[in-house]
């Protein structure tokens, strides 16, 4: 019988990739992916606990999915991610329509608990840390992922414990796959059509392997990648201020196909809230780093997150994010209000007014906001190199990105899908640009 199988996935990119992982798995057991939940004869919610609210979320598209299969028969619904490691066995008793609740270290028993539940019904949950396990496994299922942009999982997990921060619980440990597994899996990612190639971690500069008394970094998988011929573009995230060592500063001057926007969360301009926050590096260290990058390359561009209203943040500290976001000019970043995470250390810190909260963000924002208009509209009327992912759903446009990372929606033909090509830029708005393809590049632009 032809099964289905649906995921819906939340959270980070890491997430997106571990959905495409657990897709494959499950495929081995005779599960074909379908984008209707209606058809599915298993469901799977890949959760994301980052922010407040996110359990809540869980448990009300389970009660959609309950409504829709009312009069059906129900499939087996299994969550993944970093909710089911956060809740694990409290989710199958606060909702018995739930089947299965696996963490993220243990999808490698996904296809022996849903054989096991589909023959004896009995529900399960596994939240073990069986993360070496887990690659060694998924690394003998093929990674199928053909789309232009691949993201690549190179290392899981922290153990930085920002006092903020549920990912030091829900994703265990700091662990680094083996450099072969990496290289391999790039070689199949390319092999499929890939361009470009995200390599992904919590601390994906922490990496850190040893084999045979030889260490290797993240700047050993960069320079690695850079010589695959088929590949056209590397990228990295997320990355940690206290792990930016000179070597991986230095890829910055020995690649040419790292990307110039180093995405590096700085979270706040604020030593003392740095402090509390426990992230483990100054204000100084981030301008330092800053500093080198933009010495190998002026056109090098910085993107973050922030937090704001963090408990005990004062005016004055909110004051020292702005002063920092007008000396660095930071595009595509993110801001957020403070969200308690149950099992941190911060989470029962009194919390900041949520009039006062509401109204940083409202700064913050309008800041960030403001420079990346003013940013994409200076690029307006001037040549870009993109890389063109797809078609938009349209069909009369094609999709790409720029060397940082800003989406540009442009006239082309399909056959430029997977090159790099010239857009001409005849507009734009905060999140994107706007343009058309410059005729006769008879040379591609390597
Ligand atoms: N490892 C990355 C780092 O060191 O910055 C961050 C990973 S986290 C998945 C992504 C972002 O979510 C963080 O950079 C932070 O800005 C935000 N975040 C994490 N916990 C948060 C919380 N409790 N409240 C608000 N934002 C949070
Ligand atoms: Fe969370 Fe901090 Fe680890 Fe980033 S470094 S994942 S913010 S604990
Ligand atoms: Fe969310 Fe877990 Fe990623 S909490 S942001 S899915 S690591």
């Amino acid at each position: 019988m032809d099964k289905k199988v649906f995921i819906k996935t939340f959270g980070c990119q890491m997430n997106v990739y571990d959905s495409n992982r657990i897709f494959e798995t499950v495929n081995k057991i005779g599960y074909n992916k379908t984008e209707k939940y209606e058809e599915a004869d298993c469901y799977i919610l890949n959760t994301c606990h980052i922010r407040d609210k996110a359990k809540e979320k869980v448990y009300h598209e389970i009660g959609r999915l309950k409504k829709s299969f009312k009069f059906k028969k129900k499939p087996i619904v299994v969550v993944t991610g970093c909710v089911a490691q956060a809740e694990n066995k409290e989710m199958l008793s606060r909702e018995p329509y739930i089947d299965i609740v696996i963490g993220p270290q243990s999808y490698h028993k996904i296809n022996e608990i849903i054989k096991s539940y589909a023959y004896q019904k009995k529900k399960e949950e596994i939240t073990d840390f069986d993360t070496i396990e887990k690659f060694n496994y998924l690394s003998k299922i093929k990674n199928n992922n053909s789309n232009i942009s691949s993201f690549l999982t190179i290392q899981e997990g922290c153990d930085k414990f920002c006092s903020f921060c549920v990912v030091p619980y829900t994703r265990g440990p700091e662990y680094s796959r083996p450099f072969e597994q990496i290289i391999k899996e790039a070689k199949e990612l390319i092999k499929n059509g890939t361009k470009e190639i995200i390599l992904l971690g919590q601390n994906v500069n922490a990496y850190y392997y040893l084999d045979k008394k030889r260490i290797f970094r993240l700047s050993d998988i960069i320079m690695e990648l850079e010589k695959l011929s088929d590949l056209k573009r590397i990228r990295y995230t997320t990355s940690h201020p206290k792990d930016m060592t000179e070597d991986l500063i230095n890829c910055y001057k020995n690649s040419k196909k790292l990307m110039t926007l180093v995405h590096l969360p700085v979270q706040t301009g604020s030593n003392n809230i740095l402090k509390l926050m426990n992230r483990k590096h100054k204000i100084e260290d981030y301008f330092s780093i800053y500093k080198k990058l933009k010495k190998i390359n002026k056109n090098i561009k910085f993107s973050s997150d922030f937090i704001v209203g963090y408990p005990g943040e004062t005016d004055q500290d909110f004051n020292d994010t702005l002063n920092l976001i007008n000396n660095i000019e930071f595009i595509n970043s993110y801001s957020f209000i403070f969200s308690s995470r149950p099992g941190t250390k911060a989470a029962n810190l009194k919390l900041i007014d949520e009039k006062v909260t509401g109204e940083r963000l409202k700064i913050i924002q309008s800041k960030l906001f403001e420079s990346q208009i003013k940013r994409n509209k200076s690029l307006e009327g001037k040549e870009i190199e993109v890389l063109v992912e797809n078609q938009m759903k349209d069909r009369f446009k094609l999709f790409g990105r720029t060397k940082c990372m800003t989406s540009v929606i442009f006239e082309g033909e399909k056959k430029n899908i997977g090159n790099i090509v010239k857009v001409k830029i005849n507009g734009s708005n905060q999140n994107s640009l706007f343009g058309k393809i410059k005729l006769n590049q008879d040379k591609k632009v390597a």
